[in-house]
């Protein structure tokens, strides 16, 4: 081991997950950090992300606070706050229904934002080293370490592998085949099967068209827009589109859902994410009101992602070595939580690799302190996200929303409790 450092972490993917993993994790001057990026420069896509009050805390115990609310207009209010207005919109005049108050308010931030703020606060002693795609690990269980292989034919050897790599995940796919072949020289072949057809992540039968829109001409078209009073949601039977100002009032964060629960489960042919055009979905939101029509006519061309989430996993852990983020437990983006989800596993995960008692013998025994209470925790979100996709694009056994009858708001919304 080198240089004396109890323990050497390292981290595979520099999205949010790994990059706030890192900073969490450099707060224990003996822990080693090296990160592996498989891109060749870190950017994050152009997108708005929105924090709520949990993920909020961590950010403000990593001292990430001041800086971040320098790039964005959301004010942070501790008590009961104004959040998104809900709007049934698929017809010529939509109808605001709900307005979501949450306890201590939803912080709304551009993504690239998020990561320059992560980057200039990482210190120089945790290495982050781009262009370095990871293809396999391994580890013997008895033998200290793990050695990960990367594309470019090198190797690197430490006492933890962190799966930040998202939902295509090396780290997870190479846990899933060691845990099947283990399953399977001990003959639990169904179990071993099992393990293999969860590898694959699912399409949710959804799509995403995300673009950012210039406030300024959004608001040439029109000045008195709801958007620029309220992060909105408007709703319909095809899908939804949720939108807010980001990057200080400037951008407008554009995201259309085009959700069609019987494909759920499906297999999506093409590639996950894309650039689009408006005419790609635009149809799905013709006779929308107004507001929407506004804001389709302000949009280029919107990136495309087909929303894909991971099935459950028995376990975050395999020996040494464990996933967090999108690795771990890819959601559905209507409860605005992967990023906050991914934040959360990073402190803990932090927490207990940086416990004074920690150390490469018992590291197995630490992961699985994380697994245990980060894993039902991302599920129950996951499952409550996945609702809310049916929610939102008004999907409710039972109810007819387009009867008189129905007062939405009787029915059974989650408030955010976090
Ligand atoms: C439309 C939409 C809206 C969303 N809105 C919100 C929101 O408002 N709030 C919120 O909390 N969340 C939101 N999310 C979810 C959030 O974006 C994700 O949960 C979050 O970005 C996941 O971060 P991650 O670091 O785990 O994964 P990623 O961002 O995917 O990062 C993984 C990193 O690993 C790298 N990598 C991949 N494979 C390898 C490899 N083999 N070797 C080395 N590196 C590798 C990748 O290049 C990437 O940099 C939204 C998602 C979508 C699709
Ligand atoms: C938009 O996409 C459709 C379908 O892929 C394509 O046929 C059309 O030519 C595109 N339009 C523009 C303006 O790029
Ligand atoms: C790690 O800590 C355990 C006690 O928790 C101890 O028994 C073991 O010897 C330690 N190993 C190392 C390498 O320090």
């Amino acid at each position: 081991m080198s240089s004396g450092s109890r323990l050497r972490v390292a981290i595979c993917g520099a999205g949010i997950a790994g990059l706030t993993c890192a900073l969490a994790l450099s707060e224990y001057p003996d822990i080693e950090i090296d990160v592996f990026e498989s891109a060749g420069k870190l950017a994050e896509v152009g997108a708005g992300i929105g924090l709520f009050p949990r993920p909020w805390q961590i950010i403000r115990k990593l001292g990430l606070e001041q800086d971040l609310l320098k790039t964005t207009e959301s004010k942070l209010i501790e008590g009961r706050a104004p959040s998104f207005r809900y709007r049934k919109s698929d017809q010529r005049e939509g109808v605001e229904f709900f307005r979501l108050y949450t306890q201590g308010s939803l912080i709304l931030l551009h993504r690239a934002d998020y990561q320059q703020t992560l980057l200039h606060h990482l210190p120089k002693s945790c290495r982050t080293h781009c262009s370095k795609r990871l293809l396999s690990y391994r580890q013997s269980h008895n033998r200290h370490g793990v050695d990960l292989f990367f594309e470019d034919g090198t190797s690197y050897s430490c006492d933890v592998l962190i799966g930040a790599d998202g939902l295509k995940s090396a780290v997870r796919r190479c846990m899933l085949h060691e845990k099947s072949g283990i399953a399977q020289a001990e003959g639990r072949w169904k179990e071993s099967m099992e393990l293999l057809r969860s590898v694959d992540p699912i399409w949710s039968g959804q799509n995403a068209y995300r673009a950012l829109i210039p406030a300024e001409k959004l608001r040439a078209r029109a000045p008195s827009h709801s958007v620029f009073t309220a992060p909105m949601q408007y709703l319909g039977k095809n899908g939804y589109v949720l939108t807010y100002p980001i990057s200080g009032g400037k951008m407008i964060n554009f995201v259309a859902f085009d959700i069609r629960h019987e494909l759920e489960n499906t297999k999506f042919n093409g590639p996950w994410v894309s650039t689009s055009n408006k005419s790609r979905f635009a149809s799905r939101f013709a006779d929308w009101e107004p507001e929407v029509q506004t804001l389709l006519e302000c949009v280029e061309e919107p990136l495309q992602w087909a929303i894909h989430t991971i099935p459950p996993m028995k376990s975050f852990i395999s020996g040494r070595v464990t996933v967090m983020g999108d690795a771990a437990h890819a959601m559905t983006p209507h409860e605005g939580s992967g990023a906050g989800q991914a934040i959360e596993d990073a402190y803990l995960l932090a927490t207990v690799l940086g416990h004074p008692r920690t150390n490469s013998t018992n590291v197995h025994h630490t992961l699985s302190v994380y697994d245990s209470i980060r894993r039902p925790l991302a599920y129950d979100v996951m499952e409550h996200s996945r609702m809310n996709g049916h929610y939102f694009s008004l999907n409710v056994d039972g109810v007819d929303f387009d009867s008189n009858s129905v007062s939405v708001r009787e029915n059974n919304w989650r408030i955010y409790d976090m």
